[in-house]
């Protein structure tokens, strides 16, 4: 069953053990996704499986059978994403190479905001989810970036929760 990347049907590899990240890359070239630690501690491999964000590097390609994968180039396919435009005019990076994962995951963390999904600190659960600075950092975790732009990325992050909340 075809793996559909960014709209585009794709067969699974022959090889079950090719992770997610390495069919992305290496055959279908598409490079925006980075590879830090290749090992789940850093993020910047994170795309989004069914509008969920996965660690590329450690989902095997043949898990996205029949499932719709969007990367960084699928996201800004219409012109930037407000996320995107939102990490420009913030400072929310330096080199960049962190950056496609925080897109991807800042994206799907919003809709698990909207949701409802309450993360480790949020002190009410009975309440609607608000999204403070400190929810942002904690629902961003899993993401680094060793640059230390954290403060631009959280504002740009913020910058886009308040203009869907507008
Ligand atoms: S490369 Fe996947 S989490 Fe670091
Ligand atoms: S901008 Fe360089 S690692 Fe985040």
């Amino acid at each position: 069953m075809a793996i559909t990347i960014n709209g585009t049907p794709v067969d699974p590899p022959a090889d079950p053990r090719v992770s997610l990240l390495d069919l992305m890359r290496d055959r279908l070239h598409l490079t925006g996704t980075k590879v830090g630690c290749n090992q789940g501690a850093c993020g910047a491999c994170t795309v989004l499986i069914d509008g969920q964000r996965v660690l590329s590097c450690l989902t095997l390609a043949v898990q996205a059978e029949g499932r719709t994968v969007t990367t960084i180039e699928g996201l800004g396919a219409d012109g930037l994403h407000p996320l995107q435009q939102a990490f420009l005019e913030h400072d929310g990076f330096q080199c960049g190479y962190c950056t496609p994962g925080q897109i991807c995951a800042a994206s799907a963390m919003l809709e698990e905001v909207a949701a409802g999904m309450p993360s480790y600190v949020t002190r009410d659960l009975a309440a609607p989810a608000r999204l403070t600075r400190e929810e942002v950092r904690e629902r961003m975790s899993g993401n680094l970036c060793r640059c230390g732009a954290h403060n631009g990325i959280i504002d740009a992050i913020m910058a886009v929760a308040e203009e869907q909340a507008a």
